[in-house]
């Protein structure tokens, strides 16, 4: 059974730490805009609950990577992250004014600004992979940057925002928003997962790490979007009931609230059956599994 003081307190000393590396690792303003570093930083530092890198941190864990190497891929991901949330929010897109309870980028400063610095997380993200205190081998590195870009881009969560705006107008199957959450959301929890793999240069693991990753990044978009349907706007600090109001299409709208959630139920447990066979070592991993689809924000 899971203990929730065990994992809020797993999360929160987590970010804290975590939080000060991410605002370090943004370039510093000298000779550039120092109003973009300002609105990097306000995206950064009104937080988030980090879920992508600590699941990173954690496998890396199990595999004795150095931790400041698991870091450095950890702001990666929490990086791109961050930019698919500030055009995600863009009015061009869901047009939200709230998001991690504070207002959405472009509405603390505007949609220019709100682009840029999307894209400036995007390609800051890349930079750290690319630098050699990621790994010493280059190999590697090249490794990670390809999974990151593939996870990122039109064949990951890029190509599931675009599937996503389309699900307002048309009619979608069950296989066809499998398909698109797998890549809206399941695709960075892809690399959070085997980038420790990579990091580790373990290649058997690679492939295990993937399948529960697919089954975490499902259960977790099917969490988000029923947050959507009966969460608290409050708690979770972002607008609710958006998807149906959009006519966009779910998974709850397809299968109903109990059988997603019995989906999300199966998912979690097939991830669980993955870290039993790692022993003790897993135990704060199985702790943050079972949070996908407890979590109340
Ligand atoms: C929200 O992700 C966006 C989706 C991919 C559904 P999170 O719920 O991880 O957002 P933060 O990072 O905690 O704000
Ligand atoms: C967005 O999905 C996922 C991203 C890739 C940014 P949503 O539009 O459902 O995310 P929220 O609910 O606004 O966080
Ligand atoms: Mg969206
Ligand atoms: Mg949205
Ligand atoms: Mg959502």
């Amino acid at each position: 059974m899971i203990d929730k003081d065990h994992t809020q307190k797993l999360l929160s000393t987590f970010s804290e730490k975590f939080d000060k590396n991410l605002v370090e690792l943004i370039p510093s303003a000298r000779n550039t805009s120092k109003h973009l570093h300002k609105a990097m930083s306000y995206v950064i530092e009104v937080g988030g609950k980090r879920l992508r890198p600590i699941f990173l941190t954690e496998i890396s864990k199990l595999f004795g990577v150095k931790s400041e190497n698991a870091l450095r891929a950890a702001a990666s991901v929490e990086f791109i992250h961050c930019y698919s949330l500030v055009h995600d929010d863009l009015p061009a897109m869901d047009n939200d004014d709230l998001r991690r309870g504070n207002p959405t980028c472009h509405k603390m400063y505007d949609e220019a600004t709100a682009v840029l610095v999307g894209d400036a997380f995007q390609t800051l993200a890349f930079q750290i992979l690319a630098d050699k205190k990621t790994h010493n081998d280059p190999k590697k590195r090249i490794m990670l940057i390809n999974e990151l870009a593939k996870s990122s881009g039109c064949q990951g969560m890029v190509g599931g925002q675009m599937l996503d705006l389309e699900a307002e107008k048309k009619k979608l199957n069950l296989k066809q928003i499998y398909n698109l959450q797998r890549l809206k959301t399941g695709e960075l929890f892809r690399f959070s997962c085997v980038s420790p793999c990579i990091l580790a240069g373990k290649k058997q693991e690679m492939r295990i790490f993937e399948e529960f990753s697919s089954n975490l990044g499902l259960a977790f978009q099917i969490k988000d979007d029923l947050l959507d349907v009966e969460g608290d706007e409050k708690e979770i600090g972002k607008k609710t009931q958006k998807d149906s109001s959009l006519g966009k299409q779910t998974l709850i709208s397809l299968l109903g609230k109990k059988n997603a959630k019995q989906k999300s139920k199966e998912l979690i447990e097939k991830s669980l059956k993955i870290l039993k066979k790692f022993g003790k070592k897993a135990d704060n991993l199985i702790d943050l599994t079972e949070f996908i689809i407890s979590r109340s924000k």
